[in-house]
């Protein structure tokens, strides 16, 4: 199974580079047979105009899965101020339609929650955050006027909204629901101020009615922040607009140990990019101390859509047993190395 590897910039080689060893391991243990195909387009790439997104998308397309290690360099912009390394990630998310992006928020064993209370049972949920439109149609428009004002609009569609709703409610179905055994998916918008969240709440009501034995509540985003932090536990499914996701998926990830363990899969009907949540992290990049966890998992989940269930089970099973013997990287308190850590995931598989 071909697979396309795309490891990025900043600390993306480096924990892309544990994946690979893990992936060599996986493949002799389990027989996965995943051939990375590595593609080394990073923020950079479009600048001098020999390779182009086009070429990058037609690639992309031939692919069941594509495994990508974060992207991006604050210093490399366009000409419109935004970074040009996103271009190649909204446009891998926007231009292969995938519309849904799962980002699980887990206490893992052995991770201390910030959240007083909490332990690994309590907090267990999923963010489906809406991929293809909302506030982020607007990368590739957006106008700025003379110098004085700068506009960005929000998208939100009847087929956009139907789509990531069902998507929720299906996975609450599969899934054990919250802490109480609850299934329950939670809409974030602020319909209370603006039409396009108003008409994307109206929309999630009407798919929730196909899901009679699924429960649904309505939280404003601001509310949020602050239910995140207070009832986590009470947290199953939560759906929202693509914009106010990325902002709920970090929070998150701050309450079950931070960024460095937050994986994630955007999903089409077809096929699946698996990334962590977190970005390039340049400030520590090249120091060799980066936690490889969410690229890990976020790989655990590609072997998961791709059916090699032992080997993804085996691999998020050896990541549980090194953090709860306090095998850690500097950001969970510990003192091991990206290699050392992965070093001691490879004895477990
Ligand atoms: P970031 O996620 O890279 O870093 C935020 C903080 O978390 C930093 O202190 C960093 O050191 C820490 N951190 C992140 N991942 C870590 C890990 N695996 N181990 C230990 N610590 C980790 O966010 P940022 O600094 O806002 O963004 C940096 C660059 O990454 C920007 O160019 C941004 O646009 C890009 N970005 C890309 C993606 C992606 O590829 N999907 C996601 C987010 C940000
Ligand atoms: C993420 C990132 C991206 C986003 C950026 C880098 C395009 O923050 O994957 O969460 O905003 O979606
Ligand atoms: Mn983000």
């Amino acid at each position: 199974m071909k697979v396309l590897v795309l490891p990025g910039d900043g600390i993306g080689p480096e924990i892309m580079g544990s994946t690979l060893r893990i992936i060599n391991k996986l493949n002799e243990n389990y027989n996965c047979n995943i051939e990375p195909e590595i593609n080394n387009v990073n923020a950079g790439m479009f600048s001098d105009g020999k390779y182009t997104i086009d070429e990058l998308i037609d690639e992309a397309k031939k692919y069941m899965a594509i495994l990508k290690a974060p992207m991006g360099n604050p210093e490399i912009r366009n000409a419109g101020g935004t970074e040009s390394g996103l271009d190649i990630i909204l446009g891998l998310r926007f231009r292969l339609d995938l519309y849904a992006d799962v980002r699980p928020v887990k206490l893992l064993p052995g991770v201390t929650s910030v959240l007083k209370g909490f332990d690994d049972k309590k907090i267990d949920y999923t963010i489906v955050r809406e991929n293809s439109e909302g506030l982020y149609s607007s990368h590739f428009g957006g106008l700025t006027l003379r110098d004085d004002v700068s506009i960005d609009t929000q998208v939100i569609t009847r087929k956009g909204t139907e789509r990531i709703s069902k998507f929720a409610f299906e996975l609450s179905k599969k899934s054990n629901g919250n802490a109480y055994g609850d299934r329950i998916v939670t809409c974030v918008d602020k319909s209370n101020v603006l039409k396009s969240f108003s008409f994307f709440r109206k929309v999630f009501t009407e798919v929730s009615k196909n899901y009679g034995n699924i429960k649904s509540q309505y939280i404003y985003g601001d509310a949020m922040t602050q239910y995140m932090l207070l009832n986590p536990d009470k947290l199953n499914v939560v759906v929202s607009e693509n914009m106010f996701a990325d902002l709920l998926s970090d929070l998150g990830a701050a309450t079950v140990g931070g960024l460095g363990i937050a994986p994630s899969a955007n999903m089409s009907d077809k096929m699946g990019m698996f990334e962590p949540v977190h970005g390039s992290a340049p400030d520590i990049a090249g120091k060799g101390i980066a936690n490889p966890v969410a690229m890990i998992l976020s790989t655990s989940m590609m072997l998961d859509f791709l059916n090699f269930k032992e080997a993804s089970r085996s691999l998020e099973n050896a990541v549980y047993k090194n953090l709860s013997s306090g095998l850690k990287t500097p950001d969970l308190g510990g003192k091991l190395t990206t290699e050392k850590f992965t070093d001691e995931i490879l004895k477990k598989l």
